[in-house]
């Protein structure tokens, strides 16, 4: 018996085949187009798992159910994304669509809640009790795990850990409120301050990195220019760790995890990017002398962390 993973992005959805042990079989990534009405983005993804099944050989009562990550809040009891920022939806009621089109089971949650599960089960997070996900992305997404349950909190609409506040720049956040989390240290928080940087230091070679073209900056621009020596690369990544690394400790101190594990394109840095986080970390934890320390480690499961996340909170709810 398999499962279905659906990872619904702002750019893009994946959808992927996945069996009990977290391998996924095949997956399929198409465009979302968020502003079309979201019963078309159901019938994609209705179209993308019949494409899948049909490639696998795989008939559909060999699969048990479907998981699926948004993002924003998404009352997993009812399968509703109550709100999302990210893709501007509100009451979508995705998990009874998609059942009604593919008569399959289906289980919604949100985006890094699922893709915590997904760590905790299959990645970095086996074999601990308490974690935290942090994932970087558009926005800045949260999974909390303690003892091997999800703290989703009321309507599921807990651990947005990307709306609480952080520095006093007044950065408008897509919530309506100024200075989130995920305002200065999200994917798009990185990419801005590197283009103000190159706006501010025409002799960047940040310039050189993007062939002159602004629009080509992305997350690892600054990362490696810095690396190559470039000081007005290395003050974005000196002011970027040192957001994050606030946004970190305050996870590390509210819920004093086994292990704070990171997700998102920005983990390809490796150690360049935990090595001063986990220093920024060991100054600011609460009690930093007589307690141990809070590790600070990478996702394992990369790209298809969503896919098999999503069908890992499938496999959680299904079997229980
Ligand atoms: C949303 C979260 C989501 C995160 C990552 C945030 O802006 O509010 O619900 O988990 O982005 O996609």
């Amino acid at each position: 018996m398999y499962y279905i993973g659906v990872d619904i992005g702002g750019t893009n959805i994946k959808t992927g085949v996945v069996d009990k042990q977290g391998n996924i079989l095949k997956k399929h990534s198409f465009p979302t187009l968020s502003s079309r009405p979201y019963q078309e983005i159901v019938q994609d993804i209705n179209l993308a798992i019949t494409k899948l099944l049909n490639d696998l050989g795989i008939k559909k009562e060999q699969i048990q159910a479907i998981g699926i990550g948004s993002p924003g809040s998404v009352d997993s009891k009812t399968g509703v994304i109550i709100y999302s920022n990210n893709i501007q939806w509100k009451n979508v009621s995705l998990g009874s669509e998609l059942t009604r089109l593919t008569g399959l089971p289906t289980y919604v949650h949100n985006d890094a809640n699922a893709a915590a599960m997904g760590e905790w089960m299959f990645g970095a997070g086996k074999g601990y009790k308490d974690i935290v996900l942090i994932t970087i992305g558009t926005g800045i997404g949260g999974g909390v795990v303690i003892n091997g349950d999800l703290l989703e909190g009321n309507y599921s609409a807990g651990a947005e850990i990307g709306h609480t506040r952080l520095g006093g720049k007044g950065n408008l956040c897509t919530c309506g409120r100024t200075d989130c989390f995920e305002t200065y240290a999200s994917a798009t928080a990185l990419i801005r301050m590197t283009k103000q940087a190159m706006q501010d230091n025409p002799d960047s070679k940040m310039w050189d990195y993007v062939n002159g073209d602004i629009n080509k900056t992305g997350g690892r621009t600054a990362f490696e220019c810095a690396k190559a020596g470039d000081s007005a690369a290395q003050k974005v990544i000196d002011e970027y760790i040192y957001y994050l690394g606030e946004g970190i400790a305050n996870m590390a101190n509210i819920f004093r995890p086994d292990i704070i594990i990171l997700g998102g394109g920005v983990c390809a840095q490796g150690e360049s990017l935990t090595k001063p986080l986990q220093k920024h970390l060991d100054k600011n934890i609460y009690a930093k002398d007589l307690l141990p320390t809070v590790q600070i480690i990478t996702a394992k499961l990369g790209n298809d962390a969503g896919i098999i996340g999503a069908a890992a909170l499938g496999i959680n709810k299904h079997e229980r």
